[in-house]
């Protein structure tokens, strides 16, 4: 039978077990306990405690008695050491008894107390057991866990660094009246695009981010160079396009596992005759996501006016787009994006278009 001095039912979920066939011990044992605000209740042998155990979650402390007739102490500690591994045992021993109980700390026991037993000696024994048994429980949650929590940090980090970068992008880009809203009108321009070809999911989400980012190399570009009218030199040409390769360095060390983004920020400016840059690819050797960000990259930048010419009309600048297919612009992509808006009157996009139907973000 399982009691409390009393009888009376504990109200709070049971921290502690007493297990002593004597009762007058097992009673003032949890007495003492219940005393040091603990829930605790007792019961007369082995079996009933691990009855008890076996229908009750949550029983933090074990204190029993080594010598009890029927299952003894000992027993009982090995059968809760491989049935409720999660419970502490303290042993209770008379003095008699303490080669026996230092036996049962080897075999898993946290603590014993001597017989006769002192009560501020019992507290402090069960406030230990108390605590060590919440630090085993936190180290093997940590264990379990950690690994999944570093992924979630570094998820987070990540998002913020790419959050960063946009708000990045949109700053550079305010300051200049020639390219207000071209990195949001490109990310919607890419991913309808990319819908029209068939792509879905995680392609669709970094792509749009890789079009929103993808002259975040422009940071290091001069900005004579940047708003300079007139043709440039091939010492400056070379200098603007050097944005390609410095956007991939600036976003590489936090987007990393994401290669649609650093394919756009590197090779938005490659042409599918192979007469691009930075790496002069050529035709499918080109990532699709950039062969993508290229075809409305270009489109964008005819269709608002620049410090060095005027804007062309949207339906000029299809018409530009499709007599460059398969020389600067990979054909299909061409197709799709002029599929992807076929009323270009309303081109270009104001960049508080709100998001589109299907968009991913
Ligand atoms: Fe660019």
């Amino acid at each position: 039978m399982v009691t409390s001095p009393d009888n009376a039912p504990s109200a709070s979920p049971v921290q502690c077990l007493v297990v002593d066939d004597d009762p007058q011990v097992r009673d003032s044992l949890v007495r003492v306990i219940q005393e040091q605000g603990l829930a605790c209740l007792a019961t007369a042998s082995a079996d009933e405690a691990l009855a008890y155990l076996s229908a009750h979650d949550g029983v933090a402390v074990l204190i029993t008695d080594i010598r009890m007739p029927g299952t003894d102490g000992v027993a009982l500690l090995s059968e809760v050491r491989r049935r409720h591994p999660d419970t502490a045992v303290i042993m209770v021993s008379a003095v008699a008894d303490v080669q026996i109980a230092v036996e049962c700390l080897k075999m898993g026991a946290l603590d014993y107390i001597a017989k006769p037993m002192v009560i501020g000696e019992v507290q402090a024994r069960v406030a230990k057991a108390l605590e060590k048994r919440e630090l085993t429980l936190q180290n093997r949650y940590y264990q379990q866990h950690l690994e999944t929590e570093v992924r979630r940090q570094r998820a987070r980090i990540e998002q913020l660094f790419l959050e960063g970068a946009q708000t990045l992008t949109h700053a550079l880009e305010a300051k200049d009246a020639y390219t207000r809203g071209h990195s949001r009108r490109v990310r919607e321009y890419a991913v309808r695009t990319a819908v029209m070809l068939g792509y879905t999911g995680d392609f669709l989400d970094n792509l749009g981010l890789g079009a929103e980012l993808h002259d975040i190399g422009k940071i290091g570009t001069r900005e004579a160079i940047l708003n300079k009218p007139g043709g440039l030199t091939p010492e400056e040409f070379r200098h603007v396009a050097e944005h390609t390769v410095l956007g991939e360095r600036i976003l590489a060390p936090l987007a990393g596992d994401r290669p649609v983004v650093l394919h756009i920020a590197r090779s938005h400016h490659e042409r599918v005759d192979g007469d691009g840059f930075p790496d002069g690819l050529r035709g499918d050797g080109i990532p699709m996501e950039a062969r993508i960000v290229c075809v409305v990259d270009a489109f964008d930048a005819m269709t608002t006016d620049r410090a060095y010419r005027d804007s062309l009309t949207a339906v000029n600048a299809f018409r530009e787009l499709e007599r460059c297919a398969g020389l600067q612009f990979d054909a299909a992509v061409v197709q799709a994006f002029t599929s992807a808006f076929p009323g270009p009157d309303h081109l270009p996009l104001h960049t508080s278009h709100p998001p589109m139907a299907g968009d991913p973000r």
